[in-house]
């Protein structure tokens, strides 16, 4: 379709990109409490506590994440399959059950903070494994609302036109539906508990999704870049045969001290290291071809959306690739585990793979539905990505100082004991450490702020025959 004319399925999209920016804010939000409260630990003692705000704060970064992949699927599916979403109304339902689900599950958590841990807890009210902690009815409605999106997916693709990017995202959207199952049992044992639960997690955020934004990016490069379909498929059957090697074998760095064999520490040791590659080659690769091009008139058709993208491939790469890598082998883990090691790699890393690439697709929706033929950056714009990148950079150092003084002193110097947690929570520099967390969370949450606005901006400048969805989408 041309011009600002969307498709029924990108309507929908643009319902999901819009709820996941609100819990953005939410994610923020409540990472700020909890970030007031490790350095001030009374702060709304027993009104909101750390457990809930910390809680609210992981969980809602992943579903937020969760709606907008499933918004820039149900965006890219009718354009590359050349037909309209089949199922769409199925689709649209399935989208208000879900908000109305989540909406429910917050605020249990907020109204219900602490209690005993009994079977109707998990049902009712939370299962308890973190980043994933909605209870179990949710789960099920969960499950219903994928089976309905992979309905639609699947018949859209099977009756329009085929892709490699679409291919790709068939396969990968069954693995990464098929994994959350594994994090819905229960059983009282803690080691098995934790031993499938890596399964959702690191499987999610180290296979299935990296595979996932090899597919958008992808996309995301030919609409910004008019790079060439071949490259762009070619990299993305690379990433995938590579994550059965490096991704899934990976999974061994969570299984160091959980009780599994020793042989996961060689295993986990060797394979994680080359999980980033794939995504790099094929970012230089197309970049290389379009500085070829660039003379002849090929200039980039949404600033925004490639910026983003960019902050996207180097930050997958700092994050996942440096700052995993740093605290992977288990001769190091041994030092850095339950430190805030992995604060400082999650941080980075969730934003440099995921929240840079959907904010580029949501950049990417707002520009087709104001029907502009190129998109610049505004003044907001890089303002938003340059004190929302540079703030999570700085957060990500912060926390690494912090970490680098407890694994000195708690491990290093007091041999992991009791005494020694406490001695590096009281030490100067893991206390400034905190602080410059504060400080740079600020700078992320002003970049918010600018981004919510340059969004909102664009999404008004749609033509009047638009007005229905804008309603919806601002
Ligand atoms: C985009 C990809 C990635 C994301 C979003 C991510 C995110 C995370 C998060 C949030 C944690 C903390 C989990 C917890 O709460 O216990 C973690 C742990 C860890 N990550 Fe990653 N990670 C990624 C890729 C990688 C890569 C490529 C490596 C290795 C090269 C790696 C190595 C580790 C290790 C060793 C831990 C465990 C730390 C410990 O428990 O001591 N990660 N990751
Ligand atoms: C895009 C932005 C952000 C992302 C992707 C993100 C992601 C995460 C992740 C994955 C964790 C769990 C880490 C772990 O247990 O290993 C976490 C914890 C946390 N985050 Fe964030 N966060 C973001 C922004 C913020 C902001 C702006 C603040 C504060 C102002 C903040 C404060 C915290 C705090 C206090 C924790 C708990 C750490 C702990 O338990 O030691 N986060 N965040
Ligand atoms: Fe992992």
């Amino acid at each position: 379709m041309h011009g600002n004319r969307l498709y029924e399925g990108q309507k929908l999209a643009l319902k999901y990109y819009f709820v996941a920016m609100v819990l953005f804010g939410a994610q923020l939000l409540f990472g700020l409490l909890a970030a007031i409260q490790f350095l001030y630990p009374d702060f709304l003692f027993g009104i909101l506590d750390f457990s809930i705000n910390r809680m609210v704060h992981i969980n809602a970064l992943v579903v937020w994440l969760l709606y907008a992949m499933i918004g820039a699927v149900y965006w890219l599916l009718p354009d590359e399959a050349q037909r309209e979403v089949v199922g769409i109304k199925f689709g649209n339902l399935a989208f208000y059950v879900l908000t109305a689900a989540v909406a429910v599950v917050v605020l249990v958590y907020l109204f219900i903070q602490v209690g005993p841990g009994k079977e109707s807890t998990i049902w009712f009210i939370t299962e308890g494994r973190e980043y994933i902690e909605a209870p179990r009815w949710a789960d099920i409605g969960i499950v219903a609302v994928v089976l309905i999106f992979l309905y639609n997916v699947y018949a859209t693709v099977m009756s329009g036109q085929r892709t490699g990017i679409l291919a790709v995202l068939m396969a990968d959207l069954i693995a990464l539906a098929g994994l959350y199952l594994a994090g819905m049992f229960y059983t009282d044992n803690i080691a098995i508990d934790q031993y499938w639960w890596w399964w959702v997690v690191h499987l999610w955020v180290e296979a299935t999704w990296e595979v996932y934004v090899a597919a958008v990016g992808g996309y995301i490069l030919m609409k910004t870049l008019n790079a060439n379909r071949k490259v762009v498929e070619m990299w993305l059957w690379i990433e995938v045969a590579m994550m059965f090697g490096s991704g899934i074998l990976g999974l061994g760095h969570h299984y160091f001290w959980i009780g599994t064999p020793e042989y996961w520490w060689e295993i986990g040791a060797l394979f994680s290291a080359l999980e980033p590659v794939p995504l790099v080659g094929l970012f230089v690769h197309v970049l290389y071809d379009w500085g070829k091009e660039r003379g002849k008139g090929n200039q980039i058709n949404n600033t925004p959306a490639f910026a983003w993208l960019t902050v996207e491939t180097f930050g997958n790469f700092l994050g996942a690739g440096v700052w995993g890598f740093m605290h992977t082998l288990p001769q190091i883990n041994l030092y850095t585990h339950g430190t805030q090691w992995p604060a400082a790699h999650g941080h980075l890393a969730f934003f440099g793979a995921y929240v840079a690439i959907l904010i580029g697709a949501i950049y990417l929706a707002l520009q087709k539905k104001a029907g502009l033929e190129k998109l610049k950056m505004s003044k907001a714009g890089w303002w938003a990505i340059s004190l929302i990148t540079v703030g999570v950079l700085f957060m990500t150092v912060a926390l690494t100082l912090s970490a680098y003084t407890q694994t000195m002193v708690e491990r290093g110097m007091y041999g992991a004991t009791w005494e020694g947690y406490f001695a590096a929570q009281a030490n100067e520099w893991f206390w400034q450490g905190m602080c410059w967390r504060l400080i740079t969370g600020l700078m992320v949450i002003a970049g918010y702020a600018l981004l919510m606005y340059d969004m909102i901006r664009l999404a008004k400048k749609a033509p009047a025959s638009e007005a229905e969805v804008s309603t919806a989408a601002a």
